[in-house]
Formats: C-alpha cells, sequence, structure tokens
C-alpha cells in the first residue's frame, strides 16, 4: 500500500513508520523540516518531501495515487507562529479536504482523548474542534483517535520525568498529583491504526485508546523514580500552589508544565469501559502493561507487579 503520513517525524510517527515498513508498505513523510530526520531517510521504501501545506493544490499533488494518508500533526505547547489552531486545526482541515478532493480512499486523523470543542484547555479544545469537523466531511473514509498518554522507546513522559527526576535536589514538587491517566503503549497504538486501515467497520468513528490500568499521576512518577533507582522524594502540590507554579513555569520555553497543560490535567485522561472494550474488539487490541514495558527502556531493575506497592504507597 501507498500511504503518506503528516506528522510523521516525531515518537509516534516513526513507531508507526517502522511497522508500516517492515509490513512492505511504501511511505512518503511530509515534514516542515526534512534535514533533522535523517532517522527515516536510512529506512527502505520512505520519502521525505516538504511542502506548503496551504500552497495551491500541493498538498493535493503529494497525496493523490496514495492509498492511505495518515495525520499525526500535533503539539502539546505552541511556540511561535505553530498555534494550536494553525496545527489541530487549520492544518488538520486542510489535510482532510485534500484527501477528500483527490478522492483519496482512506483518512486516519490523531486527536487526544477528552478532546472537546468545549474543554478548558486551548490543546484540548483545538483538538476537539478539528475532530468534530473531520468526523462530519461528507464522503470522507475518515477514523479518529484518541489516546491518552502514549508510553514507548523515546516517549516524552517516562523519559521526561526520568530526566528531571535526576536533577532534582532530593524533593520533586509535582502539580495535578491526583491526576488519573491511563498509558498505552505505543506498539497498542500502531496496532489501532494499522488494523483500522481496512475495517470499513472503523469508517466515521472515533476511539478512545486507553491502556489496560490507569494511575495518578504520582504513582507513575513514583514507578519512574524507583526505575532509575532515584531517591528523590515526590511532594504532591494542591491547587492552590500547583496552578500558580504551572502558570510560572510556563513562561520559560521548554518548560515541563503550562497552564494549559495543568487545565488539560484537570480531566482524568482515561477511558471508560465501554470506550476501551469498543476499541478493543473492534480494532483488534491486545494491550501491553506498563511493567512489561517501561524497564526495557528506562534501564532500570525490573519491577514487575510492583505498581501495586507504588499505588499504595502514594496514599499514604
Ligand atoms: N505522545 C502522546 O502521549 C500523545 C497522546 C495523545 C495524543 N497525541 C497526539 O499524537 C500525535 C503525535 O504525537 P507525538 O508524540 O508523535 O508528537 P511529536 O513527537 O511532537 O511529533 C509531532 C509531529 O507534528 C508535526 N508538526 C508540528 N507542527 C506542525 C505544523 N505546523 N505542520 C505540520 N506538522 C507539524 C511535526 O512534524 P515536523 O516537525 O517534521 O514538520 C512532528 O512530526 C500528535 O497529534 C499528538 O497531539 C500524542
Amino acid at each position: 500500500m501507498k500511504i503518506c503520513i503528516i506528522g510523521g517525524t516525531g515518537f509516534v510517527g516513526t513507531h508507526l513508520i517502522t511497522t508500516l515498513v517492515s509490513q512492505g508498505h511504501s511511505i512518503k513523510v511530509i515534514t516542515r523540516r526534512p534535514e533533522r530526520h535523517r532517522h527515516l531517510r536510512t529506512l527502505p521504501t520512505v520519502k521525505i518531501v516538504d511542502i506548503d501545506f496551504f500552497g495551491n493544490k500541493i498538498l493535493e499533488r503529494q497525496i493523490d495515487t496514495y492509498d492511505v494518508v495518515i495525520n499525526l500533526a500535533g503539539i502539546l505547547n505552541p511556540s511561535g507562529a505553530n498555534t494550536f489552531e494553525l496545527v489541530h486545526e487549520k492544518v488538520a482541515l486542510r489535510i482532510a479536504e485534500a484527501t477528500k478532493a483527490v478522492g483519496t480512499p482512506r483518512l486516519l486523523h490523531m486527536s487526544a482523548l477528552n478532546a472537546d470543542e468545549n474543554a478548558s484547555s486551548d490543546y484540548l479544545r483545538s483538538k476537539g474542534r478539528a475532530q468534530k469537523k473531520i468526523l462530519a466531511i461528507d464522503g470522507l473514509y475518515v477514523t479518529t483517535f484518541s489516546p491518552s498518554v502514549i508510553f514507548g522507546e523515546a516517549d516524552s513522559f517516562f523519559n521526561r520525568f526520568a530526566q528531571l527526576l535526576k536533577i532534582m535536589p532530593g524533593i520533586f514538587p509535582l502539580t495535578c498529583a491526583s491526576a488519573r491517566f491511563a498509558p498505552i503503549y505505543i506498539g497498542d497504538v500502531v496496532d489501532a491504526f494499522i488494523n483500522s486501515i481496512d475495517n470499513t467497520d472503523t469508517y466515521g468513528k472515533n476511539y478512545n485508546l486507553c491502556g489496560p490500568e490507569s494511575f495518578s499521576l504520582k504513582e507513575l512518577v513514583q514507578y519512574t523514580a524507583g526505575q532509575i533507582n532515584s531517591r528523590c522524594t515526590i511532594m504532591s502540590l494542591n491547587r492552590f500552589f500547583s496552578k500558580p507554579l504551572a502558570q510560572f513555569m510556563g513562561l520559560f520555553p521548554g518548560a515541563p508544565i503550562t497552564l494549559d497543560n495543568y487545565k488539560s490535567m484537570s480531566v482524568d485522561s482515561v477511558c471508560s469501559d465501554e470506550a476501551q472494550s469498543a476499541a478493543n474488539t473492534e480494532l483488534d487490541l491486545e494491550l501491553r502493561s506498563i511493567e512489561s514495558i517501561v524497564p526495557q527502556y528506562l534501564g532500570g531493575k525490573d519491577f514487575s507487579g510492583k505498581m501495586d506497592y507504588f499505588r499504595a504507597k502514594s496514599r499514604r
């Protein structure tokens, strides 16, 4: 199959493309900065191009003759002209409209769990507006995916906390410590995308994607500390301190948390049982646990079966 991917140069895209290439598919990756992504150039059957998304019919020419278009473009925090509105809405809708215009049979679109046009966070609101508009386009065979936080080799979640724990001097102040997540393994997200391509039952639907268990942020940070043998004490900040700290940190480039991240964490990033079972059955997923994967890339000792310990500890 010929598959064109936008936003394919990042964490999710690299895992997805590696699997698609191993299955013999031909991939075109559209990126703003082709010179930065040498890791993809070494893969056979991958072609990398840069284009102006809004140039006259340029995107249409790139995706014409392709069987599937996948949009993974997204940002967690805006930077300069790269705003939520641009990436999550304008670029996403441009891709959907171009896909329809050239008659490409299939579009897979990456959204986010809790994406909602009425959400308090700009990230979730922009994702929600785009998801709704894209699913409503007539004559487009689209499936959207809304995962909780995704983990796996080179993720920005466990790896980020591991880095921060290493530089913290004994105490780790944690905002939104009680926010809940159901982290899903990147391999399961990749399976969800690939298994949906030819599955007509998934057309016109959004799938919420969650891992097999949910945890508080504090439990996840404590688990990370255990993996890297950090002796840091995790100090949960209450709402009174969390919000101003997030606001203050957000003033710095590359901040570990911003006010908008704080707002998106005010809603638990977990799936209902019904949504979970629909995704697992219809996308044929066999979800993998944190314990079975994270020790392989955080390099710690084997903590299999220790999540209950961290959970109990964080309640004290
Ligand atoms: N990672 C998670 O835990 C998680 C959870 C839920 C949802 N998601 C969603 O999954 C998608 C992929 O996430 P990721 O973790 O792989 O992110 P990532 O590593 O930061 O990659 C983001 C991609 O977005 C592209 N991009 C950014 N601004 C763009 C623009 N203006 N126009 C076109 N492309 C642009 C980048 O492409 P270039 O720089 O090459 O142009 C890059 O390939 C995103 O939509 C994200 O919101 C991720």
